[in-house]
């Protein structure tokens, strides 16, 4: 029951964001401003900040985005914000705004779970030759989340495992800190590694051969700040930079190859290619446990923890799926499509819909 292209809203985090998307699922207009550069001062994302620059700035890129679609707000079909989890300060601009829009507009509300939205991106259609089948794993992998998600269909989310600490991408942040990068040090880190020896300075793999698929980094992270300390040549930095992102890469692929057993998944070749793999696997007639395994959050950027992954999926005989990095990290195009898939299920909300700081899957 959509009468027209639906209108998404991120502000979760340290992204204000607005999409319009077609019915259909086609990115009508887009607009996106990361407040990255008013943090970086602080080291980290201040919720305080974030909140007034998500009011100052989401009417101007909403409006921005409807203008991209050539609509005007009563031309939509329906209103989708993100409503949690995340910071409230800035959950409360978005939801508002929307609701707002909604109210005035006479339009249904779509209240979004963010961690929803990252789990369906991969069916954006448009994004690959076929999307994928439910169910996928999904590993999510941010400055704010870590987690192993089952995702069995629309509404039916299983969290497989979660962090005990940090998230992957903090771990990130906190250990490029102690080598003295920038923030946020995720990239800087990958760069910094490639000139390193992963071998020179071992690092634990905190949680590696574990039952579950949860994760653990203080441990990492603290051995980080030891190495450092130890460090007697400012070259080293690059060995250490080296050693934590191989630890952070067998880590990544352990958890996945058991959340992958926790869904039933079979291996279904030791050492063949991806291709012989998935032939093998097709051949068997095999679609038991998951169908794909999907990677997102900033963090998905990283090419070695790609490359873990890509192993781990390929044994499986199944593709791994990274969205392209602009879907990948916050953004309003997959809390717009979130919102149509849920409305093709019958599901809005209230605008009474209270946003929610924590709001699991
Ligand atoms: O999804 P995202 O943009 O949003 C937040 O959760 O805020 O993820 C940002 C995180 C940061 O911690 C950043 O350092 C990390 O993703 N990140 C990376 C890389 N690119 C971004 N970590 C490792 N390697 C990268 N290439
Ligand atoms: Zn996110």
């Amino acid at each position: 029951p959509l009468a027209g292209p639906v209108l998404g809203l991120e502000s979760s985090c340290d992204e204000t964001a607005a999409a319009v998307l077609s019915p259909d699922g086609r990115v009508l207009g887009e607009t996106l401003l990361s407040q990255t550069a008013e943090h970086a001062r602080f080291g980290g994302v201040v919720p305080e900040v974030a909140a007034r620059s998500h009011l100052r700035h989401m009417p101007a890129l909403a409006a921005e985005a409807l203008r991209q679609a050539g609509l005007r707000a009563n031309d939509l079909g329906a209103v989708a914000a993100t409503s949690g989890p995340g910071l409230i300060g800035g959950l409360i601009v978005g939801a508002s705004f929307g609701k707002g829009l909604a109210l005035a507009n006479d339009l249904p509300f779509v209240a979004v779970n963010h961690l929803e939205a990252h789990a369906l991106t991969p069916r954006l259609p448009g994004l690959l030759p076929e999307a994928p089948a439910f169910p996928y794993l999904l590993l999510l992998l941010s400055g704010g989340h870590c987690q192993c998600v089952a995702v069995e269909g629309l509404g039916r989310y299983r969290r497989l495992g979660t962090t005990l600490d940090d998230a992957v991408g903090e771990a990130f942040d906190k250990s490029a800190k102690l080598l003295g990068l920038p923030w946020p040090g995720g990239p800087h880190l990958e760069r910094l590694a490639r000139e390193g020896d992963p071998k020179r300075i071992p690092l634990p793999r905190p949680l590696l051969g574990r039952e579950g698929c949860d994760f653990s980094f203080s441990g990492l992270k603290t051995a980080v700040s030891q190495a450092v300390g130890r460090l007697t040549d400012e070259a080293g930095k690059a060995d250490i930079a080296a050693s934590f992102q191989a630890s952070v890469a067998a880590v990544m692929a352990d958890r996945a190859r058991h959340a992958l057993r926790m869904m039933g998944t079979e291996i279904v070749g030791g050492k063949m290619s991806a291709r012989a793999t998935a032939e093998a696997a097709a051949a068997k007639g095999a679609t038991r446990g998951a169908t794909a395994l999907v990677v997102s959050g900033g963090v998905a950027a990283n090419s070695a923890i790609r490359e873990a992954l890509a192993t781990v999926a390929a044994q499986h005989g199944l593709p791994l799926i990274a969205p392209p990095i602009r879907l990948c990290t916050d953004n309003a195009v997959m809390v717009a499509w979130a919102g149509i898939e849920r409305l093709r299920a019958g599901l809005a909300d209230s605008v009474e819909h209270a946003p929610r700081p924590r709001w699991p899957l």
